[in-house]
């Protein structure tokens, strides 16, 4: 599938303004296309107790599944002022493979600087184990 991702650009640019960082002062914009051709953003949200920051890419999803699920993850752009730019964390790592296989992930920042890679290869080793009531 051909991926369009200006409009994906857009998004995480735009919904990076929105993100709650007091903290770090480090914003994150994130935008997930699905296969319905559907975009859900998502950007960091901190915490006073630190622990309970959510990343970008974890709201993105959380939207996503908060909606029902629509259409299979197909790609997603993450934005930050960092560079090179920004990786996804861990724990984001383990929460897109929970959905998806494989997922080509843009990583950008202001300066216009594009990283394209995917899930599989800054992540190759999820955790398997589907559990026994796994599914819905
Ligand atoms: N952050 C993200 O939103 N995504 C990541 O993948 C890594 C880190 C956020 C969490 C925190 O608000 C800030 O960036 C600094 O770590």
């Amino acid at each position: 599938m051909q991926i369009d991702w200006e409009p994906l650009v857009q998004a995480a640019h735009k919904v990076r303004e929105h993100a709650y960082a007091p903290f770090s002062k480090f914003r994150v914009g994130a935008a997930l296309l699905t296969a319905d051709g559907r975009i859900f953003t998502g950007c960091n949200i901190e915490n006073r107790t630190y622990g309970l920051t959510l990343c970008a890419e974890r709201c993105a999803i959380a939207a996503w599944v908060a909606a029902g699920s629509p259409g299979h993850p197909q790609a997603l752009v993450v934005h930050a002022d960092l560079s090179p730019p920004a990786r996804p964390c861990g724990l984001c790592r383990e929460t897109l493979a929970e959905f998806t296989k494989d997922l080509p992930i843009l990583l950008t920042n202001p300066k216009g600087e594009r990283d394209l890679v995917t899930l599989k290869e800054i992540f190759p080793q999820p955790f398997e184990w589907t559990g026994p009531a796994h599914g819905r």
